[in-house]
Formats: C-alpha cells, structure tokens, sequence
C-alpha cells in the first residue's frame, strides 16, 4: 500500500490507474479505523480496481467547543489496518493540501443539514460537504463508500454530487455493531466502562421502538416512547430522538412505508449516534 500526502500525486496515482482502464473506489475517512471502516474498504476491494482510503481529520467539520484537538489518530496503526484490508492507497494529506492559504469555498446544502445533528452542530455539514466535495475532485472517485451510521451525512453528500453533477455513486454500507449492539465509532474511545455499559441503550432504544413498530405501533409517538423509556432507564436524556423520512429528513408522524429512527445522545465524554430504518410492509 501506498502512502501519498500530496493532491498532486495523488491525481497522477488516479490517472495511471485510469489510464490502464480501472475504476477508482474513495472511502473517505478521518482515522481511528475500526470494524465499520473496514468494512467500508473490504466492499471497495470487493467492487472496484483502485482503493483509494483517505485520511485527514478534517477541522472545518468540528465546532469550536468540539473534539478536534482530542480525536483519536494513531496514523500507523491506520496504515496497517487498512494494507490488511486491501487498499491500495491511504490518502494522508496535511491540513494546508486540503486547505491552502486563500481557501474561500464553502459548499453548503440547504435544507437537511437544518436538522438533527445540523441543527445542534451549526456548521458541521457544511465542512463535511465542502472536504468531501475537494477529495472527489481529487480522487475522482466511481464509488463512494460512507456508513450507514451517519445516515444524514449520506443524504448530505448524496444531494451534494446530485446537485452539483458529481460523476460518482455514493454507497451507503451497513452500520457494523459491537457484539453488545454498540454501533462501532471512533469516538467509543472516549467512553469509561461505566459509559462503555450504558452506551449500549442507544441500540436497546432502536430495537424497543422495532418492537413497537412489530406489535403495530405506527405513530411517531408510540415508537418514540418506547425507544424513550429505554433511554430514560439508562439515565440517558437524547439531544435529539425523532421519525423521519429516510429520503429527505422530513418529519413523520406515522410510519407508513419506511421510516429513519435516528438518535444522538452524550453518554459520558462522548457524543454518539445511531439510528435504523423503520417499515411497515
Ligand atoms: O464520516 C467521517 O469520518 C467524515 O465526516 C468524513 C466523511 C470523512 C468527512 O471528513
């Protein structure tokens, strides 16, 4: 595997590679790689010729008062994880390649960023979208691979290279989920053994709600309660808990087709996310 720091050796690895006719697939990354990363890099391997895995904490996505200086990075660990996975590239770019001096560009997509973890991470998508908008021009990806996990930010960038005719398809792969049902993140890191236990609410509160739905339970309310009560046992108070339609975020009040359950939550030091899809056949 291959280690480029450079945008402009990183193009010219694509190009070569395009040139003797290969698809490229980008699995963007901010590190930490855990099951649910690898997962994402086994699927490239499996469906595309040139595995391009980029890592770069991205600073423009985190608040003021966020995690940026304690995220974890162990970049040679990384390295290793990701050449046993088959990639072929780890994009590993300083700040200043992203971002050189004069960088004006914001990309900013209206409308679902408003909610959920838009709405109580004022900015966040807009430096998702705007890194994630410079690694396809870089890459210049077919696919795309993001977790499932973060549900909103794949409506985000799908609606991102649709708007904006981004040729590349944009795969949403299945949340990857401790055997306790902990949805793998790289900020478990920061959850005390304490907070490691009741962290595994989160996903008690989407099955509760998935019990719910199977005994009939259609309205927002009725699922949303019981997906509560779980929450409020484990002492838990979630910064957000809502139905939503899985295509655009809008708000539902029953479940009809499908449904998006998503949850973010502060459990200990860490601020986690999960979420399912609901469905009445
Ligand atoms: O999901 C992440 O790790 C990040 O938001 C991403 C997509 C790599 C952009 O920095």
């Amino acid at each position: 595997m291959q280690i480029i720091r450079s945008t402009a050796q990183m193009r010219a690895a694509v190009r070569v590679a395009r040139d003797r006719g290969a698809s490229v697939g980008l699995v963007p990354t901010m590190g930490a790689f855990h099951a649910g990363h690898l997962s994402l890099m086994r699927q490239a391997r499996g469906e595309t010729n040139l595995v391009v895995v980029s890592l770069f904490v991205n600073p423009t996505q985190f608040g003021p008062n966020e995690d940026l200086a304690a995220y974890p990075r162990d970049e040679q660990r990384d390295a290793g994880l990701a050449a046993e996975a088959g990639v072929d590239i780890l994009f590993a770019p300083p700040v200043d390649q992203i971002y050189p001096d004069g960088f004006a560009t914001t990309v900013h997509v209206s409308g679902i960023t408003d909610v959920l973890c838009g709405a109580t991470r004022p900015g966040h998508f807009d430096g998702v979208a705007t890194v994630v908008a410079k690694l396809f021009g870089i890459v210049t990806p077919d696919v795309a691979y993001f977790g499932q996990k973060d549900a909103q930010q794949v409506l985000v960038v799908r609606r991102m290279a649709r708007d904006l005719d981004m040729p590349v398809r944009i795969q949403a792969c299945p949340i990857v989920r401790e055997d306790d049902g902990l949805a793998m993140s790289s900020r478990n890191a920061y959850l005390d053994a304490t907070a490691r236990t009741r962290a595994t609410a989160l996903r008690r509160a989407l099955v509760a709600a998935e019990t719910a739905l199977a005994a009939g339970h259609t309205r927002a309310t009725e699922v949303i309660a019981a997906a509560r009560a779980v929450l409020d046992d484990a002492g838990i108070e979630p910064e957000y808990l809502e139905l939503r339609s899985p295509d655009d975020l809008a708000p539902l009040d029953e479940i009809t087709g499908t449904a998006l359950l998503a949850v973010a939550a502060r459990v200990g030091a860490a601020r986690l996310i999960d979420n399912t899809i609901l469905e009445v056949r």
